[in-house]
Order: C-alpha cells, then sequence, then structure tokens
C-alpha cells in the first residue's frame, strides 16, 4: 500500500515537473486540482476564466498573480490571527485552501485573458471626472495621482499595486469605501491615505473611469 503510493506520489512529481523540488502538499497540488477549484467552487461568481460578469464580484483574470495569492492568504483566519482582510464570502471559500494551493490559483489566473467590465457607463462627465483624479489626483484635498501607483494603463506595478483597468465599477467602489472607512486594511493602510480626503462623487468617478480602460 505506501509503495503504491509513493509511486503515485513520484508520479505526480513528475507531472509538475518544475516543482519537483518543493515539498509533498506541492505535489499533491498538481495543476489539475486547481482548475478543478476554479472551475467547481469559484466559477459561480467569478466565472470558470476568471472573467466574472457579476458588477460586484470582481474580475480576476489577468491579475497579478502574487497580489491574488496574498488577498487570498489575507481572507483566511488562523488560529492566532484573525483575517486581515474581512470578507464573509471569502473567508469561508479561503478555508479549506492551502498555501499551495493560493499560489497556484494565483498562477492561474494571472494566466487568463481578462475580458474588461462590459457594464456601460452612461455618465461621460464622470467618467472625465475620474479621468483626472486617475492621471492628475486633486490638488485642492491632497489625493494622489492613481497612475503613479496603479500605472498608466491601470495595469498596476508587480508585486505590490494590482492592475485595476477595467474592474467592475461597483467593485472598486466598495472596495474604496472600504478602505476609507478602514474596514479593508491588508496594505498597510496606503490606501486609506490615498483617498481619505476624496469626496464620494470623486469615488464614484474613478471608479466608473478605471472600469472603462482598455
Ligand atoms: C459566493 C460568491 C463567491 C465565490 C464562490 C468565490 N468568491 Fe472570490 N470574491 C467574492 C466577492 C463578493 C469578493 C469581494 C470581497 C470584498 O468585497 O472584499 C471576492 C473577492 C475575491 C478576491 C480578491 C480580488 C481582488 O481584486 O482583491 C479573490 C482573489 C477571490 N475572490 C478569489 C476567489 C477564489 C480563488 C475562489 C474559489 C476558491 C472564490 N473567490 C470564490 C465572491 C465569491
Ligand atoms: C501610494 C501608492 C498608491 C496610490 C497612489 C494608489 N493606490 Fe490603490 N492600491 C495601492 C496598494 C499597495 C494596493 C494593494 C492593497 C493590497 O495589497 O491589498 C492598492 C489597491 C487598490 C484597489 C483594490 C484592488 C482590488 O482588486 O481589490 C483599488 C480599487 C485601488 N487601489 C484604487 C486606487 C485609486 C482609485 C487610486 C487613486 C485615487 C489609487 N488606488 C491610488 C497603492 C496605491
Amino acid at each position: 500500500m505506501k509503495m503504491i503510493k509513493n509511486m503515485v506520489m513520484l508520479a505526480a512529481l513528475a507531472m509538475a515537473a518544475p516543482l519537483a523540488a518543493e515539498t509533498t502538499a506541492a505535489a499533491n497540488a498538481a495543476p489539475a486540482t486547481v482548475t478543478e477549484i476554479a472551475s467547481g467552487v469559484c466559477a459561480g461568481c467569478h466565472s470558470a476564466d476568471g472573467n466574472s460578469v457579476i458588477p460586484m464580484n470582481p474580475i480576476l483574470a489577468g491579475q497579478q498573480a502574487e497580489y491574488i495569492t496574498k488577498q487570498l492568504m489575507d481572507f483566511k483566519a488562523t488560529e492566532s490571527a484573525p483575517a486581515k482582510r474581512n470578507s464573509p464570502v471569502m473567508s469561508s471559500m479561503v478555508a479549506a485552501l492551502s498555501p499551495e494551493d493560493m499560489k497556484q490559483l494565483g498562477a492561474y489566473y494571472a494566466k487568463q485573458k481578462a475580458t474588461p467590465s462590459q457594464v456601460a457607463v452612461e455618465d461621460q462627465k464622470l467618467v472625465e471626472t475620474g479621468k483626472h483624479i486617475y492621471y492628475g489626483g486633486n490638488i485642492a484635498n491632497g489625493v494622489p495621482a492613481c497612475a503613479s501607483c496603479h500605472g498608466p494603463k491601470g495595469s498596476g506595478i508587480p508585486p505590490r499595486y494590482p492592475a485595476i483597468a477595467g474592474q467592475h465599477a461597483e467593485y472598486t467602489l466598495a472596495q474604496l469605501q472600504l478602505f476609507s472607512a478602514g474596514d479593508r486594511a491588508n496594505d498597510k493602510d496606503v490606501m486609506q491615505q490615498v483617498i481619505t480626503r476624496m469626496n464620494g462623487y470623486e469615488k464614484r468617478a474613478v471608479s466608473a473611469y478605471i472600469s472603462t480602460i482598455r
């Protein structure tokens, strides 16, 4: 019995060639398993390829692998510490995931082709205002340009600054509200300082603009 198990493990190791040097846990989490998790567990809300069509659920496709892995870890409470990022939905989703699963899920979504938000924004003035804030910030109330950390095309700067281009406006706005209320602080309060002086209109505007970046 033990011998058969060893042989199966060897086969798994051989298939997962780049991970061969890693631990048994890595060998068990063969790529097929991650695809199974993504299509079996996550797809209902984020779609199988991570291109969520539900505006309150983030698009994950094309996001940086490190950022996705970090968020999954932050959603998970440990025995000694509460979750760094609060989300009742996501904390139950990550409860059964191992660190290796999280790493591989990050890699899985990072290599999917992103389809930007298809939700139409009617208010062009809102989008224009958002564009100004994105590239120039607001000197009057000390809001820095989003482009300085998230890049001129919103594709982010790995590994710390996530891609935000084409994300659903509803999700982005929800995150901005969580950051400013201090309810999301898993980035050492960087984003809270960025948007603390932004008013509601500016938050809606920049979220709308971000959803239109292609
Ligand atoms: C029932 C719906 C649902 C399911 C199923 C679900 N998610 Fe989520 N996910 C959400 C919601 C809602 C959020 C936004 C949470 C928030 O507001 O902070 C989210 C956020 C995330 C984020 C953060 C993205 C970002 O841009 O910061 C990641 C990563 C993620 N989910 C991955 C997964 C993975 C991997 C699975 C499967 C194991 C999964 N989700 C299953 C609803 C879901
Ligand atoms: C000083 C650098 C910096 C600036 C400037 C900045 N951000 Fe961020 N932002 C970050 C970091 C760091 C994170 C990642 C947080 C984490 O690791 O969880 C982030 C995360 C985000 C997220 C969450 C993404 C997701 O998928 O959940 C949104 C939305 C966002 N920023 C929007 C903005 C907007 C809008 C602006 C301009 C008003 C802006 N940021 C300016 C550093 C910055």
